[in-house]
């Protein structure tokens, strides 16, 4: 199983985007990480549609979309039009989850389903084989920089056991206050795709893009 670094840009400086988007690249970042906040399923608002647009295609990264927005169903098209390789909703914001699946499929993509800190692994079984990828919020969505809650650590071994019982090995990403120092707790736990908006664009990127890889090496 590939161990993956998402960067989230949401902690990038955005007078220099392109350019920390590069080092990212450059030093072995696989995915890259685009939080979108709508101001209503979350306190907070953050970009869209036209810098992912603007982004994409430009470094040779998966572009994973986090729609932390209500009723994503309709701005599927929109994300896949303008870029995005995966789409995650969030479990929460769903009326039908399984027709939002069915229509990020539709658009040739690949289909996450996000879960808050306090929603449980388990509502996630009836789709266990229906997303290419889970992701785990370790923060309440809406704001980085927060303090990584533990509780995601088991929430994230019984997802991969629950996967794992059935043969299936989708991507389980986890996001919001991963750094170098508990990283590897994260890893252990079954996460394959790591979020970091602050231990990335904090300090010295390359550096910190680095550190991250290395320390992946220890799990290949
Ligand atoms: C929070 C976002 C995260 C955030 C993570 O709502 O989904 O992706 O940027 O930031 P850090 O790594 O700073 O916790
Ligand atoms: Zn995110």
């Amino acid at each position: 199983m590939d161990r993956i670094l998402a960067p989230s840009i949401l902690a990038a400086d955005f007078n220099v985007l392109g350019e920390q988007i590069k080092v990212c690249a450059d030093k072995g970042a696989k995915y890259l990480h685009f939080d979108v906040m709508d101001g209503m399923f979350v306190p907070n608002i953050s970009f869209g549609l036209p810098v992912l647009a603007s982004i994409q295609g430009k470094e040779d990264l998966v572009m994973d979309v986090h729609l932390m927005i209500e009723d994503p169903i309709r701005y599927v098209d929109k994300f896949c039009e303008a870029g995005a390789d995966i789409v995650n909703v969030h479990y929460e914001a769903c009326g039908n989850v399984q027709t939002v699946l069915d229509k990020i499929h539709g658009c040739g993509k690949k289909a996450g389903i996000t879960i808050k800190p306090g929603t449980s692994a388990e509502v996630l079984i009836p789709y266990l084989g229906q997303a290419e990828l889970f992701l785990v919020m370790s923060v309440e969505p809406g704001l980085g920089g927060q303090a990584f809650i533990p509780g995601a650590l088991d929430k994230i071994r019984r997802l991969r056991a629950l996967l794992e019982e059935r043969g299936l090995d989708a991507d389980v990403e986890v996001d919001g206050g991963v750094y170098h120092r508990n990283v590897r707790d994260v890893l252990e736990a079954g996460a394959n795709v790591i979020v970091s908006g602050s231990s990335v664009f904090r300090g010295n990127i390359a550096e910190n893009v680095s550190a991250f890889v290395e320390i992946f090496k220890d799990y290949e």
